[in-house]
């Protein structure tokens, strides 16, 4: 491809594009970002409101996980959206983001057994798909914690998560989000029901990929009766091991749930590919099977995702980290100047500080348009594909 043909497809980074029933100014997605900020009650409030407005440029905004339950929570300031208290003050975050024209949906998710009877007001134990701990320590007020060995849902149990779900989507409807994300990665309870790891049950949610697809499937078709399917992601992450998540076929596991996702005719899928791509996954396979749009994320910088868009390979891509410190991104990436760094002490939890606190460029910075780097560019694509 010559370099005018670069330029041009490299403009759709910054180009509308149809997703679902929506339609986005731009293909710059922000990740969601659990920052645990939120205020008494696991309520967001005018702090999260500001920091997305701040970053109501991108395309689409996907706000952090929010619990769907008090049984779905895992540390202190995480968001919830299965109270009343708890819609009115995501509406705040709702209303700034459309007064800046933005498009912004809510990442629903429920911890499954990453969790810790400290951080539960009942003091109950967490859930899972099977009585399996997971690996690590939770972090509790009384300092680390192994995580526990969680109860095995009951079908009641499952029934009830699945309502959960539900309930929390048609929360977010009122809250006045665009749609809502499922989180089925990172090691939580969705991605604990689809991994063998964590999942050793001999019931219908047990067993073969389609039996461990289940609950999956189930919450995303409740979720499709409060919400058209049109506003509706899910977020995977097929080959991230946090949490002990572990698969023997990754491969076909997350070609099935693509396949049958693809069915359901949902809006998008959210691929955490990871940093280093591996291409030996089959990451354009997973794509194929599903027929909404693909959204790659992991270890993006501008060129890899000018390169990742100009193969047809994704659709979309979103950014986490890079959008922490630069508020922004969409700005910086278009004029190709330097990304500020983030400073993971302030990942988590406090104020304004590490959070809202990030400087947009000057007046004087904008001005300043870098050379396109041809040779990161050509690098990019080598790499890639
Ligand atoms: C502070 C922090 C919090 C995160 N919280 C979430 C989350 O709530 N939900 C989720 O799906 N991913 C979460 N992630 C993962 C990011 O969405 C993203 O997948 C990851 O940062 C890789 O993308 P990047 O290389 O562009 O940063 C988090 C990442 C960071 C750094």
């Amino acid at each position: 491809m010559d370099q005018m043909s670069i330029v041009a497809r490299a403009d759709g980074l910054f180009a509308p594009v149809s997703l679902g029933e929506l339609t986005l100014s731009n293909r710059v997605v922000m990740s969601p970002m659990t920052r645990r900020r939120a205020g008494p009650g696991d309520t967001a409030g005018h702090l999260q409101a500001e920091y997305y407005a701040q970053r109501a440029e991108a395309g689409l905004l996907i706000a952090e996980s929010a619990q769907v339950s008090p049984q779905g929570r895992d540390a202190a300031g995480t968001p919830g959206i299965h109270s009343a208290a708890q819609v009115a003050g995501w509406r705040l975050t709702t209303d700034a983001v459309h007064a800046r024209g933005g498009r912004i949906m809510l990442q629903l998710w429920h911890v499954g057994r990453v969790a810790h009877p400290l951080l539960r007001p009942d003091g109950a134990l967490p859930v899972g798909p099977s009585a399996i701990a997971a690996p690590g320590m939770a972090e509790t007020p009384d300092g680390p914690r192994p995580y526990p060995v969680p109860q095995a849902l009951s079908p009641a149990g499952i029934a009830d998560v699945v309502a959960q779900f539900r309930a929390a989507a048609a929360n977010a409807r009122a809250a006045g989000f665009d749609g809502i994300e499922l989180h089925a990665g990172n090691g939580f309870l969705l991605d604990q029901f689809l991994r063998a790891s964590s999942n050793r049950r001999t019931d219908a949610y047990g067993g073969s990929i389609a039996n461990r697809l289940r609950l999956l499937l189930e919450v995303t078709e409740a979720v499709c009766e409060v919400w058209p399917a049109g506003r509706v992601g899910v977020r995977i992450s097929p080959i991230n091991p946090w949490g002990g998540m572990q698969d023997s076929d990754p491969a076909a596991l997350f070609g099935a749930a693509a396949a049958a996702l693809s069915v359901r005719n949902i809006a998008y899928l959210h691929v955490a590919e990871a940093r280093t791509r591996r291409p030996m996954f089959g990451w354009s396979r997973l794509r194929d099977r599903f027929g909404g749009a693909y959204i790659a994320n992991g270890g993006f910088d501008r060129y890899c995702a000018e390169a990742a868009l100009s193969s047809g390979r994704a659709d979309l891509i979103s950014f986490g980290r890079a959008f922490i410190a630069n508020p922004d991104l969409v700005q910086r990436l278009r004029l190709g100047v330097a990304l500020r760094p983030a400073d993971p002490a302030v990942y988590y939890g406090g104020g304004a500080v590490g959070y809202t606190d990030y400087p947009s460029l000057s007046l004087q910075q904008r001005m300043m348009r870098p050379a396109y780097d041809w040779r990161r560019a050509a690098l990019a694509r080598l790499h890639w594909w």
